[in-house]
């Protein structure tokens, strides 16, 4: 899959960087052509001997380097890739990378550099949440930067939290959209996905049934045509796909605002089932009994249609804007009503009546809704309506 396809890679100075001889040992094993650059820091945790042997490629580690400068100059071996990956991007790389700095070798390929750039990002759990971080982050992300990871979990400095780099296989299936040929190469598309949790108090929460499983295969879908996908995900029960960037979020409220700050995208699907009502007087202390049997009141406050907001945005609405509907009767009639109040493209719909089987299941069967009037696709597997749909998108966006 990666045959022909040179990787510049480069090793940051962190606890993670052990894990880069087997992205090395797979990207090979795909075919793909590995040029390794160390930092100082980097190799503290592996030496250029192992790197070198596994990459089959020298190691490039010094900036003033006299025989690689005459040979090919640094601005040469930024440009000379398809991809240049950092793994695992220390909060040190990043804040060099946002701010422009070019004192050493690896940071000055990176400001050289005219390729795409992925990024694995890997740090303690209390660096990666800093606001100099996430400042840093934010600013790579609008100059193009692409993000895989960082993932949550059991740090080697014993925190529990988001900074732990993402495993090798998930950095080479985001290697794999990065460099992919796909008729969505270089669109942006966002993905909303899974339920919302409202609170009522610290401790408790309104959910749906929603498991994610269809917005998660056509987050996929979308990779797979090569589209830079962002993917709002609520508290889902499928874990997120690879080789997306994912933004984790709990509220409708929080889902509006990941939107926002993840346009402009050529195309937006809302495949999440946000709730339309949240607790409007939640406690910010868990509710007691009081002994006395009378019963807590919650009081609704309706939530913002994320949908909506976007498909009748006056400036910067994606050229394509998709909507769900999960309805239990009379789908075709309310679904296209839907399509018309929300001012979206298109709105997928299918019947949720329990039934179908189809929420919570594997199968969906849905019916597709455009200007030009209603199409049913037959019952298949989500997987395969995500595909049929990510199609569908590509050829909408002209890129087919
Ligand atoms: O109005 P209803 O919830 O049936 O609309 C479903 C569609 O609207 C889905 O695409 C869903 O993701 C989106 N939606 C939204 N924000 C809401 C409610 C629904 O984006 N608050």
């Amino acid at each position: 899959m990666l045959a022909g396809k040179t990787i510049l890679l480069i090793i940051g100075g962190g606890i993670a960087a052990i894990k880069t001889p087997e992205l090395i040992r797979s990207l090979r094993a795909q075919g793909a052509a590995v040029v390794p650059v160390l930092t100082r820091a980097g190799a503290e945790f592996v030496t250029p001997l192992s790197i070198s042997a596994l990459a089959g490629h020298a190691v490039h580690q010094d900036l003033f380097d006299l025989t690689t400068e005459a040979e090919m100059g640094h601005i040469q071996l930024s440009r000379a890739a398809d991809l240049v990956v950092v793994a695992p991007a220390t909060a040190d790389l990043m804040a060099k990378m946002a701010a422009g700095l070019a004192n050493d070798l690896a940071s000055t390929l990176l400001l050289a550099t005219d390729t795409p750039v992925l990024i694995a990002p890997a740090m303690n759990v209390r660096m990666w949440q800093h606001a100099a971080t996430q400042r840093n982050r934010a600013q790579l992300a609008a100059d193009g930067i692409r993000f895989v990871g960082p993932a949550e979990g059991e740090m080697a400095c014993g925190e529990f939290g988001p900074g732990r780099m993402s495993e090798p296989s998930e950095i080479l299936a985001a290697i794999e959209a990065a460099l992919s040929d796909g008729p969505l190469k270089g669109r942006h598309v966002l993905v909303t996905s899974g339920p919302t949790h409202e609170p009522i108090d610290p401790v408790r929460y309104i959910a749906n049934r929603s498991s994610g499983a269809q917005g998660t295969a056509l987050a996929a879908a979308l990779r797979d045509l090569g589209a830079d996908v962002s993917f709002i995900t609520g508290p889902a029960t499928v874990p997120p796909p690879a080789g997306v960037r994912v933004i984790r979020v709990e509220t409708a409220r929080q889902m509006l605002a990941a939107v926002q700050a993840a346009l402009p995208a050529d195309a937006a699907v809302f495949a999440a089932a946000v709730a339309d009502w949240r607790v409007a007087n939640a406690a910010d202390k868990k509710m007691k009994k009081d002994g006395t049997g009378s019963l807590p009141a919650l009081e609704f406050a309706e939530n913002p249609d994320i949908l909506a907001t976007v498909s009748q945005m006056k400036a910067g609405r994606p050229g394509l804007v998709v909507g769900f509907a999960a309805e239990t009767h009379e789908v075709e009639a309310h679904a296209t009503a839907k399509r018309a109040r929300k001012g979206c493209d298109w709105i997928v719909a299918n019947d949720v009546s329990p039934a179908t089987g189809i929420m919570g299941g594997s199968e969906n069967a849905v019916t597709v809704i455009d200007a030009a009037g209603a199409e049913a696709w037959p019952r298949m597997g989500k997987d395969a309506v995500a595909r049929k749909l990510a199609s569908r998108i590509a050829a909408a966006l002209g890129t087919v």
